[in-house]
């Protein structure tokens, strides 16, 4: 069959099975209220934990960042990419999060593409979570082409990993987890992960994408949550398009392990350095986030709200602590007919679909953020409970 003949079928079998996935245009800037097609919605959709995304002052950094810097770095971190607002934020970084240095990336998915099969080879061996985020399977699966040994162990199973491990003969053994589970809300155990860590001499890396900024005193993440301190086993990396508000991602380390993957990362090696008006307003957001206790606050005041508003729905909310509340519905048409309907009245919460989520677990992903009001969250509950 000619090339366009099959994808042509292939995307009829998608649409069959009711995956087809469409995306709407904005027509105003990312925060509480969208303008979609003409109309404002509540947006309970983004990853913008804090409203940053459209805190002015980030804008000013990066508008002035760009006067100041240009408006591309021109080239790769290791050609001559790197500019010093790079410089400047990587060290912010490293002294945030109490690592010896960090390194910055464009996005997080290249950041996740730099860790684990740079650290891992023939003759390795990578222990996942099963619910990993997709750019961590895909990481792992670079590891495997490497030669790596590569195994997923059951969500949070603590024996099962322990069982792979004590198993495992590999000189070099990750263990590879989200921190917060991006379709969960739920927190990896991360202080019994670093126990099994250190007796079985692996590392730990930590995918903090939905932690950072979010959790933890002064918003410094997960390990700050558990009061884990860094540690040369641990590998930190965090996003920064999210809470951050901005765009970009950082991995975080001992001086070795930075240095390895500057070396040898091919993801932040072969790749254009980011906007230095990025990093610009990156500094400013990280500011942000060391003196947004109150933004916190805020932000569990309205998760707790909607947990407290949404018990006795007929629709299972995951028990999660952090802004992502799952509110499981199960087959897709159904995820998909209560968020069309919250989108008719004016509510933005996406179906989310297998293959991001296992099969009969669609669910609405609500993303609490600092920016919703008391009356935002109440319109949304008083309109989940009209709808059930
Ligand atoms: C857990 C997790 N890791 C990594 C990423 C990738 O980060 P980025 O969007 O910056 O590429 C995401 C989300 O996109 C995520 O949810």
């Amino acid at each position: 069959m000619p090339l366009e003949d099959s994808l042509i079928a292939e995307l009829g079998d998608i649409a069959a099975a009711g995956l087809t996935r469409c995306r709407r245009v904005l027509e105003s800037p990312c925060g509480r209220l969208a303008t979609v097609d003409g109309r404002e919605v509540l947006n309970f959709a983004s990853n913008d934990y804090l409203g940053l995304a459209g805190n002015a002052e980030i804008a000013r950094a990066m508008a002035d960042g760009a006067t100041q810097w240009g408006a591309g770095s021109g080239a790769s971190h290791l050609v001559s990419g790197h500019l010093a607002p790079h410089e400047k934020l990587e060290q912010e970084i490293a002294v945030f999060t109490g690592f010896p240095r960090a390194l910055t990336f464009s996005t997080g998915y290249l950041a996740n593409l730099a860790v684990t099969p740079t650290l891992a080879g023939r003759g390795d061996a990578v222990f996942a979570d099963k619910l990993n985020h997709a750019s961590l399977i895909d990481a792992m699966r670079l590891a495997k082409a490497n030669g790596a040994d590569c195994r997923r162990y059951p969500h949070n199973d603590l024996a099962a990993l322990e069982k792979m491990l004590a198993e495992s003969a590999a000189p070099r053994k990750i263990i590879v987890t989200d921190a917060v589970f991006s379709m969960d809300g739920d927190l990896a155990p991360l202080p019994a992960l670093f126990a099994l860590a250190e007796r079985f001499d692996a590392w730990l890396v930590i995918d903090d994408a939905h932690g950072f900024g979010v959790l933890g005193p002064q918003g410094k993440g997960s390990l700050g949550f558990f009061n884990l301190p860094a540690h040369p086993r641990l590998l930190l990396m965090g996003t920064l398009g999210k809470a951050a508000g901005v765009g970009g991602a950082f991995v975080a380390g001992s001086e070795t392990a930075i240095e390895y993957l500057l070396q040898r990362g091919r993801s932040y090696i072969f790749t254009t350095a980011a906007p230095p008006a990025v990093a610009c307003a990156l500094s400013r957001s990280l500011d942000i986030i060391r003196h947004g206790d109150a933004l916190r606050t805020t932000l569990m005041a309205r998760i707790a709200q909607l947990r407290d508003g949404l018990a006795g729905l007929p629709w299972r909310l995951l028990p999660s602590a952090t802004a992502i509340q799952p509110l499981i519905v199960g087959e897709n048409e159904a995820a998909i007919r209560l968020s069309t309907a919250l989108w008719e009245r004016g509510l933005w919460l996406p179906a989310i679909r297998p293959p991001t989520v296992p099969p009969g677990t669609a669910r609405l992903r609500i993303s609490v953020s600092a920016a919703h009001t008391e009356a935002d969250i109440a319109r949304l509950v008083g309109t989940l409970k009209e709808l059930a």
